[in-house]
């Protein structure tokens, strides 16, 4: 392995450890039952130390906003110090701690009163990086938002995901907001942080249309690529953010964002069918197939490893290294687990082979997590979690990512 290539695991905090005052915590029952999800915020010692036995020398996490600032005024600073000592932890173990500001969730509080479609949320948004980046030191990898474009589908196209808006106009008003906070974050960090390395994680999947002879389809599947995976990029490139979604006039905005990335954070699944039915949302239907005997993972997603190796060619034009902060599978089965992981390691490898600049690979994720969703039921973790217990049991696929790491020494 060379030595600056990063071999990590990603993790979220409310993934791991749930909070009381997120505005997630109510949306879903079975957090409820069990609000500290895997125990993490007290078993973080123990859970670190996987890492350790991993030899992987990256860690990215998240900070769980709503501990850190439950109620507007209120600044839970050991909440802060917990974060610190983690870092201290990653650092003992030589691990390159790489921070996510914001993944998914939000305190109540803030989505009641500033939902991301409102421009008051901006304000409150940079003080809490402004807070956090004062306060904590040693984090040089930072990843403002992890997947804004699956908040905004989810949050407020869907509506399946807090705060449940079902609304295309406020959509792209949240996502201006969010790629503004991503522009002002990169600044904050910057000014104190001199030397930091800044990106989003964006969702990238590899979409195409559910018949080539359609041609409905294929309108459809060059439309959501430009949306889902383009945009972004361009925005980043241009500083003008333009979305086309069906049947609307185009969105054009201009936004501070040009040029304000060190790297670029690709998070990588899964290829996804795009179909033309006048029944759905926007007439767009999607679909998981298992069109070329790579299987499905338990949520039913397209195993499909090559897709890694074009949207990281297509992430490529941004012209700057480019890290895989997310990538992995739900199986209970530690075999598709480890074909999962070498194929896409092998993508990885042959587009570092044809010039892309990568720099780094997660695997998502180190334990059983709770996932957004499906609740406990997909087992994305190297180890396994026994949620009555709490009891966490390597897999099989632990000890081959060990050996991957060390074996990829030409990377
Ligand atoms: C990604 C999310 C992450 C996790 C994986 C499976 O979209 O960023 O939190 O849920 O999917």
């Amino acid at each position: 392995m060379k030595n600056d290539f990063l071999w990590g695991v990603a993790t979220s905090a409310f993934q791991l450890e749930g909070s009381p005052h997120a505005d997630w915590s109510s949306w879903d029952s079975i957090l409820s039952e069990n609000p500290d999800i895997t125990n993490h915020y007290t078993m973080y010692k123990e859970d670190l130390a996987l890492l350790k036995d991993l030899g992987v020398n990256a860690y990215r996490f998240s900070l769980e906003w709503s501990r850190i600032q439950p109620r507007e005024n209120i600044w839970d600073e050991s909440v802060v110090d917990h974060c610190q000592e983690i870092i201290e932890i990653l650092k003992g173990y030589n691990v390159e701690p790489m921070l996510t500001l914001h993944h998914f969730t939000h305190p109540l509080w803030f989505i009641k009163k500033y939902p991301w479609h409102e421009e008051a949320s901006v304000e409150k948004f940079l003080s809490f990086v402004e807070h956090i980046v004062s306060s904590l030191k040693g984090v040089k990898y930072w990843i403002t938002f992890n997947e804004p474009y699956v908040l905004l589908l989810g949050g407020y196209l869907e509506g399946c995901m807090p705060p449940g808006i079902k609304d295309p106009a406020l959509a792209l008003k949240a996502l201006k907001n969010i790629l503004y906070c991503h522009a002002k974050a990169y600044d904050i960090i910057h000014k104190a942080i001199p030397d930091a390395m800044v990106s989003v994680s964006h969702n990238m999947a590899a979409l195409a249309p559910w018949s080539r002879w359609n041609p409905l389809d294929r309108i459809l599947a060059t439309m959501a690529k430009h949306f889902y995976n383009h945009s972004i990029l361009d925005a980043f490139l241009t500083g003008q953010l333009r979305i086309k979604l069906p049947f609307r006039k185009e969105y054009i905005v201009e936004l501070p964002i040009k040029d304000k990335l060190d790297f670029f954070g690709v998070n990588y699944y899964t290829r996804v069918h795009v179909r033309f039915n006048p029944f759905k949302k926007m007439c767009v239907e999607l679909r998981h197939h298992d069109i070329d005997g790579n299987g499905l993972t338990d949520l039913g997603w397209e195993i499909h490893p090559y897709g890694l190796e074009r949207v990281l060619r297509n992430a490529s034009r941004l012209k700057v290294p480019l890290i895989i902060t997310e990538n992995g599978i739900a199986t209970r089965n530690p075999q598709k687990k480890i074909d999962f992981m070498r194929k896409h390691v092998d993508a990885v490898e042959k587009s570092i082979k044809k010039g892309i600049d990568v720099r780094g690979y997660f695997y998502w994720s180190l334990i059983d997590n709770y996932e957004w969703l499906q609740g406990l039921d997909a087992r994305f973790g190297l180890y396994k979690v026994d949620f009555k217990t709490m009891k966490r049991k390597p897999t099989n696929a632990a000890a081959y990512y060990s050996y991957l790491i060390r074996s990829r020494s030409d990377f």
